[in-house]
């Protein structure tokens, strides 16, 4: 029985991935798509989900745009990875859908109340949106599997020296979420930064041939560029679809239950995801965090999905 989900995303070169794993893999049942501020402005991020799904030819999943930015902070936005636009690269296409009318929280809360199987959230952004629905529709708590994150560290930030992107740009959000209760999987640049675009992954999976490997091709010249550019990584970190695969195939990943707590208030460490990986503090387990990555596994899985779509 596919596992029923909702992405929710800031596309972004890696977002775009995520969305086609999710709605290729035959482990998940892509119900809907919401989009947030974060990689680049939400009207963009909107605008790419729906480009993302076009390109794949996946129609009928609704895709509703949520927060603009975070619950407490000012947006900050990552053009210098993903380009003014947020898929910087290949020429863009029209949307073959126009965006849905709700709200992120409205489309989330339908889609999970209308399920008869407990829906599980993947997030692959700032988790604004998800935080803002917890905050909002407590009736959701009950109702939803789980919530996997990609985003955070075990070790060291992208964005500054102790915070990842994701974690950077909301902060609050991620404790909100990680407090609410619900099954919450960190998956962190810990094992994201296994999964790197080589030369090698981009002929396999360019070797697809089909409209999603030729457009994801191009994309992947883009972001392996900028990864050089900005952090020195030619084989850029395919983050998003890592925390996918947790759910398509959770063989592919090793995840230990462990204390996460989030940084709100330091002044050269806010967003920081500290990980008590050794127990020191005594503190109650309350995340699952993405310790190890099969990492052949998980692009044959992507590869696979790839090919299943146009
Ligand atoms: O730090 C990597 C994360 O930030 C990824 O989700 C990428 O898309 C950006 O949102
Ligand atoms: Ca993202």
């Amino acid at each position: 029985m596919p596992v029923p989900v909702i992405v929710d995303c800031d596309p972004g070169h890696d977002d775009v991935f995520a969305l086609w794993l999710a709605a290729g893999h035959p482990s998940l049942d892509l119900l809907a798509v919401t989009t947030v501020g974060g990689n680049v402005p939400l009207e963009h991020t909107s605008r790419n989900a729906r480009i993302a799904l076009t390109i794949a030819a996946v129609a009928g999943v609704p895709v509703a745009a949520g927060a603009a930015g975070p619950i407490a902070r000012k947006l900050e936005t990552a053009e210098s990875i993903h380009g003014e636009n947020g898929l910087g690269g290949p020429d863009l296409p029209e949307p073959a859908e126009p965006l849905d009318d709700r709200s992120a929280t409205d489309l989330i809360a339908q889609t999970v109340l209308g399920s008869p199987e407990p829906v599980a959230i993947i997030a692959t952004g700032p988790i604004t949106n998800i935080a803002i629905a917890l905050r909002d529709r407590p009736e959701l708590l009950g109702r939803i599997r789980e919530i996997v994150w990609m985003g955070g560290s075990t070790e060291r930030g992208n964005w500054t020296p102790y915070a990842e992107f994701n974690a950077w740009v909301d902060p609050e959000a991620l404790a909100l979420v990680v407090g609410s209760g619900i099954r919450f999987t960190m998956v962190g640049l810990n094992v994201t930064h296994q999964a790197l675009v080589t030369g090698a992954v981009r002929e396999r999976l360019a070797a697809i041939g089909n409209a999603t490997a030729r457009f994801g091709d191009e994309l992947l010249e883009f972001f392996c560029r900028t990864n050089e550019e900005v952090f020195g990584m030619p084989d850029g970190p395919l983050h998003d679809p890592v925390a996918v695969a947790v759910l398509a195939d959770p063989g592919c990943l090793e995840l230990t239950h462990t204390r996460l707590d989030i940084e709100l208030a330091g002044t050269e460490t806010v967003g920081a995801t500290s990980v008590d990986l050794g127990g020191v503090l005594r503190r109650e387990p309350n995340a699952w965090v993405a310790a190890g990555l099969d990492v052949e596994r998980f692009w044959t899985g992507l590869a696979d999905a790839v090919a299943r779509l146009a």
